[in-house]
């Protein structure tokens, strides 16, 4: 087949990472007898360097017109400031919003090679293998208003978390959808003793679950959700929730797996589409250092393959090569190893050859 993906590097350990990434692309194109196109945008603070602005329009119609695009990193020391107009963040969420990647797919699967990276128990961490799905394009991180003012002499700030029930139902039945090809179990996690859009999330996801006989639903509230993915994480199949609460569970749960550096992501739209990055930041401390973990990459790549280009089989390989790679013995610092970033990538693809 021919793909045409684009690739956002973005700042500090991102152009590291997504270099091993395309390099299994280009494996796979190589072995399969694919063509892949690859073209190169920035994205975050390197283009508010050179352009001013998080994201350019450019960026996003090339981000359109593409079949996939592989994200690395944005942020750094140098952009830092909360308060400053532009960020690189910004650039983040905008093509998030542009492209309509409304649903943030973040898996959590333990190698069993890595247990002991884990902060938690070997026992706990048996059968773990969930699939976060968070709202990525609504909720508090885009409600309006969202303003500072003054007001009788004192300055307060506010944020809107709004939903419609659009926008909850067509995140919720994609839960639902991946639920029928696992254990056929959703968690939907909200703050309802609370929060109205909460209850309008309760009532969607119900509406849900009843499109989908095969598939058990439950409700649980985040704080306890919190508690139980520390306690009880093989309890969990698949685990829908808006975005705020996904933002902070997902950080929590890929803890799990021993290391940021070790989880994918996938944010898909309606269509074929969708934006692959590894859930680390940019860790501008390592960064140019040929140390990161370019696992959480090539794992996002097996995403691309599976979910935008519909190479089940590749992905699979892919997913494959990364478990055999640990099988035998690489470890990148955050693995408290001394395999290169470079080193690790080349290990994966050999072990893909066969
Ligand atoms: C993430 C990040 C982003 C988010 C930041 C960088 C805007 O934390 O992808 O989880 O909050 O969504
Ligand atoms: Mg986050």
């Amino acid at each position: 087949m021919h793909a045409n993906i684009v690739l956002l590097p973005g700042d500090g350990i991102g152009p590291e990472v997504v270099a091993e990434g395309r390099q299994v692309l280009e494996a796979i194109a190589k072995s399969g007898g694919h063509t892949f196109t690859f073209t190169e945008h920035l994205i975050g603070g390197i283009a508010i360097d050179t352009h001013g602005t998080a994201l350019t329009d450019e960026t996003v119609e090339a981000c359109r017109k593409a079949d996939a695009i592989l994200l690395g990193a944005v942020g750094g020391f140098k952009w830092d400031n909360p308060s400053a107009a532009v960020r690189p963040e910004q650039g983040l969420l905008r093509i998030r919003q542009e492209l309509g990647l409304f649903a943030n797919l973040r898996p959590v699967k333990i190698f069993p090679q890595l247990v002991d990276s884990s902060p938690v128990r070997p026992e706990r961490l048996k059968d773990v293998d969930l699939m976060f799905v968070r709202e990525l394009t609504g909720g508090i991180y885009f409600g309006k208003p969202q303003l500072r003012e003054t007001v009788d002499g004192k300055t307060r700030a506010v944020d809107s978390m709004v939903y419609t029930d659009d926008e909850i139902r067509r995140v919720v039945r994609l839960a639902f959808r991946l639920a029928q090809g696992r254990r056929k179990k959703v968690t939907s996690v909200d703050k309802a003793n609370v929060l109205e859009t909460s209850r309008l999330w309760r009532t969607v996801a119900a509406e849900v679950a009843a499109e989908f006989p095969d598939v058990t639903l439950e409700n649980q509230l985040v704080d306890s959700a919190a508690m139980r993915l520390i306690q009880n994480p093989a309890s969990f199949d698949v685990v829908v929730t808006e975005n705020m609460f996904g933002d902070i569970l997902t950080d929590e749960a890929s803890v799990l797996a021993g290391s940021l550096g070790m989880s994918p992501s996938a944010s898909l739209s309606e269509g074929k589409l969708g934006l692959y990055e590894p859930i680390h930041g940019s860790a501008p401390d390592i960064a140019g250092k040929g140390i990161a973990n370019p696992i959480g990459t090539i794992l996002s790549v097996a995403m691309l393959l599976r979910n935008s280009l519909g190479l089940e089989a590749e992905a699979k390989a892919v997913e494959l090569a990364v478990a055999r790679a640990l099988e035998a013995g690489a470890r990148t610092a955050d693995l408290g190893g001394k395999s290169s970033t470079s080193e690790m990538g080349a290990l994966i693809r050999q072990k893909m050859a066969g």
